[in-house]
């Protein structure tokens, strides 16, 4: 494979393997877009992202979805730093509006233990949501905790810790244009 000496390739030394390219993220974003589209056409969803890991994911799938629409953030945090859920939530960042009555579509990175998604569903129904509509680049089922199941699925992906594309280790990859498997020792240092 041809090297390229871009700054990425920097980062891309901590790759063990490729998971998802680039070019299969683009098509799959793409078509995801046109069935969200489909699915709220002529409606005015607000989308909802979840902070930090989904937003180069939301923001390339909101272009494509070509929709009158909002767009709010919500911050979580389960992990502190470590590559398996506490299981505890908590919101350290809210939305800023009042959300009585709208199409939630909530946009993720990644479906895991289920914790996030389950507390996130349940905190905006109570909330007044009309209806939340789940949409998650990527699926690990084999982790589930709790019974929770996203609308639209980018990729599912086996039990592995992945990064970039908006995926982290202790806040790093985020700008790996791909989704990647790390090298055992990045763990270690
Ligand atoms: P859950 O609450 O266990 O479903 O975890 C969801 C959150 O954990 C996601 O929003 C991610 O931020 C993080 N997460 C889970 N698995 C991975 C992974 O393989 N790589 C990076 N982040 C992950
Ligand atoms: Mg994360």
């Amino acid at each position: 494979m041809e090297t390229k000496n871009t700054p990425v390739s920097e980062l891309e030394q901590d790759i063990l393997k490729v998971l998802v390219t680039e070019e299969e993220i683009k098509t799959r974003v793409a078509e995801l877009g046109a069935e969200i589209h489909e699915r709220f056409a002529g409606r005015n969803p607000l989308f909802v992202m979840v902070l930090k890991g989904a937003f180069i994911f939301m923001a390339d799938l909101i272009r494509e979805t070509g929709l009158r629409s909002e767009v709010e953030f919500i911050a979580v945090s389960s992990y502190e730093n470590a590559t398996e859920s506490s299981g505890r939530v908590k919101i350290k960042y809210d939305i800023q509006q009042d959300i009585t009555g709208r199409d939630l579509v909530i946009v993720e990175d990644i479906l895991d233990s289920g914790n996030t998604l389950a507390f996130l569903k349940r905190y905006f129904l109570t909330k007044g949501a009309q209806s939340i509509t789940i949409v998650t680049l990527l699926d690990k089922p084999s982790r589930r905790e709790k019974s929770i199941q996203a609308d639209f699925v980018g990729f599912t992906v086996p039990n592995e810790f992945v990064v970039g594309y908006g995926l982290d280790y202790a806040q790093r990859y985020r700008n790996i244009p791909y989704i990647g498997v790390l090298k055992p020792e990045v763990y270690g240092s």
